[in-house]
């Protein structure tokens, strides 16, 4: 079982406090002024999603992602979500206690880790440039290991820009409010990144001016 309690990564915004965790998803609406709302439902039907997937939703927080992603499924799919905070296991499970197709696990996904199964599709949203690049390495390692041959990763966070390009009022916010991680993570090319942990990168979709990517790939065989 993971240990919760401790920060591991102080300059992490993804680890977010138990407070932030309880109100995530209603700070988030009123953040936004609703319109991650309307992002969110746009971004999960890129997914592509399956009738009979199954899907490892990592970094689920409190199962949002996972109620959108539920519609696109039947009922040969399952969503299995891990998050490390017991805020967001109590709000998941509320959310899908008469759902059989959703469970949850409470796990840490920054360190090597075994479910004794093997998916469709991993998804990750909004947690991987919240982490050092040698963890965000360890992260891929557990999506590589936990998916079926073919199997499909889809990323859905900030894209590649230079800061420097940006609005000043976009760069104050950015260094801000946003985590220091996030700073490196949108310099990295992550396409090339996924080529050499042994995926083929097969699609991706901008969103918020281009600000956010969904970057989806396959498990090469
Ligand atoms: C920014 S939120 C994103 C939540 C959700 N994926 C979404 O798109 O709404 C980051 C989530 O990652 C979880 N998280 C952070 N560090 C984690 C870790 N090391 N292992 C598992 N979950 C983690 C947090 O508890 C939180 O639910």
């Amino acid at each position: 079982m993971a240990e919760t309690k401790k920060k591991l990564y102080p300059d992490s915004k993804v680890e977010l406090t138990p407070f932030l965790a309880r109100d995530y998803d209603r700070l988030l609406d009123l953040l936004s002024g609703g319109s991650y709302r309307r992002f969110i439902a746009r971004a999960i039907n890129d997914l592509g999603l399956r009738p009979d997937d199954s899907v490892l939703d990592l970094g689920c927080g409190t199962g949002r992602n996972a109620s959108l992603m539920l519609a696109y499924l039947g009922s040969g799919g399952k969503i299995t979500g891990l998050d490390l905070l017991p805020e967001m296991k109590e709000q998941f499970e509320r959310r899908f206690s008469r759902e059989p197709r959703a469970a949850f696990h409470q796990q840490r996904i920054d360190i090597p880790f075994n479910l004794e199964q093997k998916f469709d599709l991993a998804f990750i949203s909004f947690v991987l440039h919240g982490f050092p690049q040698e963890v965000r390495k360890i992260i891929l390692e557990n999506v590589v290991r936990h998916l079926k041959p073919g199997g499909r990763l889809a990323i859905l966070d900030y894209a590649e820009f230079k800061l420097s390009d940006k609005p000043f009022i976009f760069r104050w916010v950015f260094k801000n409010f946003e985590c220091a991680y996030a700073l490196d993570f949108i310099g990295f090319d992550w396409k090339k990144i996924l080529e050499g942990s042994g995926f083929q990168v097969e699609a991706e979709k901008f969103y918020f001016r281009n600000y956010l990517r969904l970057l989806k790939a396959k498990l090469r065989s």
